[in-house]
């Protein structure tokens, strides 16, 4: 560690003096003192060449392979290091843990960051990267998160009124005094992470907010939002929707085809409008809180999102949020979000990635369901969606015991194979040459399916036990290195590579290993021959092996 804390964390803020910034430039550490030596390590950032993106850590392309805990862990060390102790377990490279509002202002402008540090220290005495979650103004739609000062002083920190005028448990996205409140708390936040953590880089990435938007309620239906909905459309907005027409997501891009494309909210986004509304407000004002924290210290930062399940409306999932309906609306508001990141706890991963997965909006996968049938999905994030991260949420369920240790187990034995592949995969994302496998994807892929590697071979992958998604699925992922050179890893199948050219037949297998990865580097530790000349992955363990097959 280069940076040393050598006594207790607490900032002591000066006033708003002249704007958000000065205010920022202006504190004062009262009682840190930092011994800051020259940062060697680069920041954390997102390289976007085209339409790839990568997440680059010290320099190099970087899989998250995390797990999040409990939202309530980061307010007990004990309960942190269990669950920081699961993912150490699994082999997980990267922990997402939460950080308080309200834990680290508990009086307005004076900071305790004891809990910050608490989650880098045990991050660090595991070998572990950090994201960490901002629960500030948002946390699932709803505001509890907001220190207790703000909460009781509803003059200032206005709240946003239901449809029927009633007061609802959320800050109004149009509150100023909250919005710089929150920006200048994070930028506090990043201030410090930039001075314990430039040494050793332990922090990747920020989550600004958790599930920003309204639960309960379609809008704020207070009087100055609702005289601003019945107000044209910003022209930014108007813009950047008609710019980005190509690109748009489905339900925006219906909207807006019969859009009049100028007018109030009502005119120009129709039935869409009060869920546009709310996520022009909410996005604007994340984007207020995110660029304060990145002029401090500028890592990658993201939204998750609560996505719309069902025939529901918006208020059942939390309004204004980045769903597919204005998933544009936040591109347009908020540049300083770099991934707009979806909860995927709805079984149909495999849709909401692919529509999550743009040229302006690589794959994050923040959250997803501590369920066997999820386990698999690392395979297809990381392999057909190129995500740069992948994590269950409430991992420390393993500490229960029972059901959960099994499922706990069940994502150690797939983390363990796929930990050291990662800089391979990283490698081989964008090129076609990583073939996910996973059973009963709904298309009759419950017992077979088939894929082609490379110009002339299939694989046709058998799944060697029946499909049962309350146990778990097959799955894994092929990693064609060179057109007779294979990776095939993961658990639960037979593969079988047929020629497609020249006479019918199968491929003529050269070599089957067992092994893994050091870095790029194949390493053997058995060759299978004789009895075990089959390219199969047992059902209760999962394995990495290389097979070549003659040219
Ligand atoms: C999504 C939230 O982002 C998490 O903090 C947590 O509340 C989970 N839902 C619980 O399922």
């Amino acid at each position: 560690m280069n940076t040393r804390l050598r006594s207790q964390n607490v900032f002591q803020f000066s006033s708003l003096a002249g704007g958000l910034i000065c205010a920022i430039l202006a504190w004062q550490a009262t009682t840190v003192v930092c011994v800051a030596q020259p940062a060697t390590k680069p920041v954390p950032g997102i390289e976007k060449t085209g339409s790839s993106y990568r997440l680059l850590v010290d320099g190099s392309p970087y899989l998250m392979l995390s797990g999040q805990v409990h939202n309530s862990d980061t307010s007990n060390l004990d309960d942190l290091n269990r669950s920081l102790d699961v993912l150490a377990n699994w082999h997980a490279n990267t922990a997402e843990v939460p950080i308080y509002w309200e834990a680290i202002e508990p009086a307005e402008g004076q900071f305790d960051f004891s809990s910050v540090d608490m989650a880098i220290q045990a991050a660090r005495k595991r070998d572990l990267h950090l994201v960490l979650l901002w629960f500030g103004t948002w946390k699932n739609g709803e505001s509890h998160y907001v220190s207790e000062w703000m909460k009781r002083d509803k003059q200032k920190y206005t709240r946003v009124r239901g449809a029927r005028g009633e007061e609802m448990e959320i800050i109004s996205p149009l509150c100023r005094s909250a919005m710089e409140g929150d920006a200048r708390a994070f930028a506090a936040l990043l201030h410090h992470v930039k001075s314990v953590d430039e040494g050793e880089r332990t922090v990747l990435m920020v989550q600004v907010e958790n599930e920003p938007g309204l639960f309960g309620t379609d809008r704020d239906y207070s009087e100055a939002a609702s005289e601003l909905f019945g107000q044209p459309v910003p022209k930014e907005l108007l813009s950047f929707i008609e710019s980005h027409r190509q690109q748009l997501s489905a339900p925006m891009a219906e909207e807006w085809n019969r859009s009049p494309k100028s007018g109030n909210w009502k005119q120009v986004f129709g039935q869409l409008a009060p869920e546009a509304f709310s996520a022009w407000l909410i996005a604007d004002y994340v984007n207020t809180v995110a660029s304060a924290g990145k002029h401090e210290y500028p890592l990658p930062m993201y939204a998750n999102v609560w996505l719309i399940e069902g025939e529901e409306r918006a208020g059942r999932w939390p309004s204004g949020g980045a769903t597919l309906n204005v998933l544009d609306v936040w591109k347009a508001a908020a540049p300083a979000i770099d991934i707009l990141a979806p909860d995927i706890y709805y079984p149909k991963f495999y849709d909401v990635a692919a529509q999550y997965t743009r040229p302006d909006n690589p794959l994050f996968v923040p959250e997803t369901n501590f369920n066997p049938y999820f386990i698999p999905f690392a395979y297809t994030a990381f392999g057909n969606f190129n995500a740069i991260g992948f994590s269950p949420f409430g991992i420390d369920d393993v500490a229960n015991g029972g059901p959960a240790a099994a499922i706990g187990a069940g994502f150690e034995d797939t983390y363990r194979v796929l930990r050291p592949l990662l800089p391979l995969i990283a490698r081989y994302q964008y090129t076609g040459k990583l073939h996910p496998v996973l059973q009963g994807l709904g298309n009759g892929e419950d017992w077979k399916m088939s894929i082609r590697v490379g110009d002339r071979l299939a694989a046709n992958v058998n799944f060697t036990a029946a499909f049962d998604p309350a146990k778990g699925r097959a799955g894994g992922i092929i990693i064609e290195l060179a057109p007779d050179d294979f990776v095939v890893m993961g658990t639960g199948f037979d593969v079988t590579f047929r020629e497609l050219e020249g006479p019918l037949r199968d491929a003529e297998i050269i070599s089957i290993e067992e092994g893994t990865f050091e870095g790029q580097r194949w390493m053997p530790s058995r060759r299978l021959n004789g009895d075990e000349f089959h390219v199969s992955l047992p059902t209760d363990r999962s394995k990495i092996l290389r097979v070549r097959v003659a040219r």
